[in-house]
C-alpha cells in the first residue's frame, strides 16, 4: 500500500447527513487521518448526497430494492461491489436506515460502526430519545459500535452521555444527542484509523 494513501472511509446514509458532515469536516480539517471515499444512500432525496456533493465527494443513490428494512440479496451485493471498488478501509453507518444482513457483514467483517442515538444497551430500535423520555431516563446520550448480525447489538466502541432536563421535548433532547454524536463519530473514526480500537470478544479498547 502507498504510504501516503489516507485511511478510506465509505459512508452510507439514508437522511440528512449530520453526522457525515462532521466527519467529512474532520477529515478536511486534517482532525483525523482518513478521506471519505464514496458516500452511497438508499434515499434519492437524502440530505447526506447532497452534503457530500457540495464537497465534491463522489455521492450515490443506490436502488434500494424490494423490501422496506434490508437490501435484497441482489441490491446487497451492488452496494458491497461498489464499497469493494471504492476500496474504503471501514464503513460508516450514518443513519442508514436498513438492517445489513450476513452477505454485507461477511465481507467486511470488522470494519463497520454504527451510531446509535442512545447509551446502548437501553433503547435500541427508533426513536430511542422518545423511548429515553417516556422511561423517565435522567441521562441520554449515543453508542458507536460495531455492526453484528443484530439490531443495535455489537460490541461497544465508545459512548458520550447528555443530561435529560426536566423541560425537554422529543426535539430537544434528539438535538443535544445530535451534537453529542458529532463529536464522538469523527473521534472513533479517527481512532480506527489510527489502530487505537483493539476489540477483545464483546470488549474494545480504546487507547487515548
Ligand atoms: C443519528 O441520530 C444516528 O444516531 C442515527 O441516525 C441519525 C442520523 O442523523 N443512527 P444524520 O443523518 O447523521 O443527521
Amino acid at each position: 500500500m502507498n504510504s501516503n494513501r489516507k485511511f478510506r472511509v465509505g459512508v452510507l446514509g439514508s437522511g440528512k447527513g449530520s453526522n457525515f458532515v462532521a466527519i467529512a469536516e474532520a477529515c478536511a480539517a486534517g482532525i483525523i487521518p482518513c478521506e471519505v471515499g464514496l458516500v452511497l444512500s438508499d434515499v434519492a432525496e437524502a440530505g447526506i448526497l447532497e452534503h457530500a456533493r457540495q464537497r465534491g465527494l463522489v455521492a450515490e443513490y443506490l436502488s434500494p430494492g424490494k423490501f422496506r428494512t434490508k437490501l435484497d440479496e441482489e441490491t446487497e451485493a451492488t452496494y458491497v461491489a461498489r464499497l469493494r471498488l471504492a476500496e474504503v478501509d471501514l464503513i460508516v453507518l450514518a443513519g442508514f436506515m436498513r438492517i445489513l444482513k450476513a452477505g454485507f457483514l461477511n465481507a467486511f467483517p470488522g470494519r463497520i460502526v454504527n451510531i446509535h442515538p442512545a447509551l446502548l444497551p437501553a433503547f435500541p430500535g427508533l426513536e430511542s430519545w422518545t423511548q429515553a423520555l417516556d422511561y423517565g431516563a435522567k441521562v441520554a446520550g449515543c453508542t458507536v459500535h460495531f455492526v453484528d448480525a443484530g439490531t443495535d447489538t455489537g460490541p461497544i466502541i465508545g459512548q458520550a452521555v447528555v443530561p435529560v432536563l426536566d423541560d425537554d421535548t422529543p426535539a430537544t433532547l434528539h438535538e443535544r444527542i445530535q451534537q453529542a454524536e458529532r463529536r464522538l463519530y469523527p473521534a472513533v473514526v479517527g481512532a480506527i484509523a489510527e489502530g487505537r480500537i483493539t476489540i477483545n470478544g464483546r470488549r474494545t479498547a480504546w487507547r487515548k
